[in-house]
């Protein structure tokens, strides 16, 4: 039986394709302040504008392509069994070839009711004022802001418990729950960490390559798949 490999990805993983992440621009994300576009005040505020927000992020998902990170986790299933956490709403994991994929954050092709949270549909154009849910409320886009409950924090928790090996890349690890999820992996169990900046790492039990994605996991896939079966 394959070791299961449990992979958390933030936007740094994504950096490469270029698509900006959140905290590397003074707080500023694509020119606006993360709390204007990423919570349930601003979409109350100015609801055109975190439409609107989310209608560019969507059509840019046209014109970027995975990058080699992406594919790599795909490959490392040949080797494990792989599953990805992810923050990201894009969907460069899905295009990279992983097969299994727990979007942490929601999903910017995806829409949903704004009364029933459960109530999803997909979304491939935009979302304007005035569309509605089958529920007859305005749709928004299915992504968790800041102050929403992560519903699938307990399932992420769960599987982290079960990692043989915990694989970290690109995210600052400050935002909870996500970031709390490192507390999961099981003692002794190997806990590596990706990313070219200076995450929040809590633990010292992290084996931290200071590189990019595509760097980092070039030098660690070598580690990882020595003597395993192909
Ligand atoms: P951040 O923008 O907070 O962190 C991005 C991380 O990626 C930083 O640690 C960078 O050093 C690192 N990074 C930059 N370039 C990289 C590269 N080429 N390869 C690897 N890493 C690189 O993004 P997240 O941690 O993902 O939530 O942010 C977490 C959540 O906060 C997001 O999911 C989002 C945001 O607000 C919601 O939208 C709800």
């Amino acid at each position: 039986m394959k070791k299961k490999l449990i992979v958390l990805t933030g936007a740094g993983i994504s950096a490469e394709s270029g698509i900006a992440t959140f905290r590397d621009a003074d707080g500023l994300w694509e020119g606006h302040d993360i709390m204007e576009v990423a919570s349930p005040q601003g979409f109350k505020t100015n609801p055109a504008l975190v439409l609107d927000f989310y209608n560019k992020r969507r059509a840019q998902l046209a014109e970027v392509e995975p990058n080699r990170a992406h594919e790599i986790l795909a490959e490392l299933e040949d080797h494990y069994d792989v599953t990805i956490i992810t923050q990201n709403v894009d969907d460069l994991h899905e295009r990279g070839g992983s097969s299994n994929i727990i979007h942490l954050h929601g999903e910017l092709k995806k829409a949903k009711s704004s009364v029933v949270d459960s109530h999803v549909q997909e979304c491939s154009g935009s979302i304007q004022i005035g569309d509605l849910a089958a529920d007859g409320s305005q749709l928004r886009p299915h992504i968790v802001w800041f102050g929403e409950a992560v519903p699938l924090i307990e399932q992420a928790h769960e599987l982290v418990t079960q990692a043989d090996i915990l694989l970290i890349i690109g995210t600052s690890m400050v935002v909870y729950p996500a970031a709390g999820l490192i507390h999961a992996a099981k003692p002794g169990k190997p806990i590596y960490v990706i990313d070219p900046g200076n995450p929040e790492l809590v633990t010292d039990r992290v084996q931290f390559i200071q590189k990019t994605a595509t760097e980092g996991l070039a030098e660690l896939v070598p580690v990882l798949t020595v003597n395993l079966p192909t």
